[in-house]
């Protein structure tokens, strides 16, 4: 199968092109190498590799040539800087997708995996004793300056306790990047249903792992803790340390790519599925720092207390599904992958670089 990797270049699309290769498909690598994503001006490992923006359709076309899959990791990540960024964000995720998946109805290229994301939830699933499944709003300033992270049952004010979200689960994106994901998620089931594609969104959790970029506002909290031990500081530990999240090796969620690809080939046109990619083995973020500072050798982290509006407590998968009905099956566990990912090298030449569309 000739696949073409769209953010090829990037953190997670590199791992996919790599497992591509290696189970015998060749990857395209299709990539803008947008400066906030490669500072250093990095270079794509894959042998075929087309340097251009998704926003751009003569490209997208040419490149769509001889393709009979597509897997779109493409996106500006992360949180970003200021609201200013949103138009960059939103051109680069969902105008973008769109782009593709317009050129991909016109070349006849009917098979899809899109990659999606945890955020699209909002806070994770919570129960109360009383009240059952209850969905807690966005935390307050003022609760959490006085160091009440934990949200309350929105009913009756009582503690709660944190769950697994499965796919059903509604979505709460609460920033700019989740909205552009659960938009680029509704552009594919869109594309499936008017053209009869068939279409796969992975919902990663936090992934991890080489290759990983160093600190930028885009960056994820693993590469902020690495990045700190690699200056020989110490992990700055927001919150108290106890928010639960799942921490995903990038080789599971490659793997996992290649599985829905697979997969894809026995569906009905039309089909459209979202399936939780974690490892199904929830940390909190202390113990992560924990893990990253005892395997680096380096100072133990520091619980601040400080905080990010709009940060979520807790929010971790249930991953079943994708286990039960596509069969992929997580390799890399916890303490296994936070000692290699102590000691791998973080993406070269890192550092804050220009915000897309600003410069
Ligand atoms: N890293 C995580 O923890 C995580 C979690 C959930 C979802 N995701 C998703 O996984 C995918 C890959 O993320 P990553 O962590 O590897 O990020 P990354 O920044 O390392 O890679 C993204 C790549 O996409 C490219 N790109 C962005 N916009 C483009 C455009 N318009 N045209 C062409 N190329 C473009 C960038 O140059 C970059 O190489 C993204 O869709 C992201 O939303 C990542
Ligand atoms: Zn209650």
């Amino acid at each position: 199968m000739r696949v073409l990797v769209t953010g090829g270049a990037g953190f997670i699309g590199s791992q996919v092109a790599a497992e591509l290769a290696a189970a015998g498909h060749e990857a395209v690598v299709f990539d803008a190498l947008l400066p906030a994503a490669h500072p250093g001006g990095h270079r794509s490992q894959e042998a075929r590799t087309v340097v251009a923006d998704l926003r751009d359709a003569e490209r997208v076309r040419a490149a769509l040539a001889g393709i009979d899959a597509v897997c779109h990791q493409a996106a500006m990540v992360g949180l970003g800087k200021e609201f200013a960024d949103a138009p960059a964000y939103v051109g680069c995720n969902d105008l973008g997708t769109a782009v593709l998946l317009a050129e991909m109805a016109a070349a006849g290229v009917w098979d899809l995996v899109v990659a999606g994301s945890m955020v699209v939830y909002g806070e994770g699933r919570y129960d109360c004793a009383r009240h059952g499944t209850v969905r807690p709003g966005p935390r307050a300033a003022a609760d959490l300056e006085a160091g009440r992270f934990e949200p309350p049952c929105p009913e009756c004010g009582a503690p709660l306790r944190p769950g697994l979200v499965a796919e059903d689960a509604p979505t709460d994106p609460r920033n700019v990047y989740a909205a552009t994901k659960l938009a680029q998620e509704h552009l594919a089931s869109a594309w499936s249903r008017a053209t009869g594609g068939r279409a796969v969104a992975l919902r990663y959790h936090n992934v991890y792992g080489p290759g990983m970029p160093r600190d930028t506002p885009y960056a994820g909290v693993a590469s902020f803790f690495r990045s700190a031990l690699a200056r020989g500081e110490a992990p700055r530990v927001y919150e108290d340390g106890a928010q639960r999240r799942d921490f995903v090796h990038v080789r599971d969620v490659a793997s996992a790519n290649t599985v829905a690809l697979a997969a894809l080939a026995g569906r009905e046109p039309g089909f459209f599925a979202a399936y939780n990619t974690g490892s199904g083995e929830p940390h909190t973020i202390g113990e992560m720092a924990a893990a990253l500072a005892a395997a680096h050798g380096g100072p133990a982290p520091v619980v601040t207390g400080e905080y990010r509006l709009g940060d979520v407590r807790h929010v971790t998968a249930d991953s079943r599904r994708l286990r039960d009905e596509l069969g992929w099956k997580p390799q890399v566990g916890f303490a296994e992958g936070m000692a290699e990912f102590a000691a791998a090298p973080l993406r070269p030449g890192a550092g804050s670089g220009p915000v897309p569309g600003s410069g």
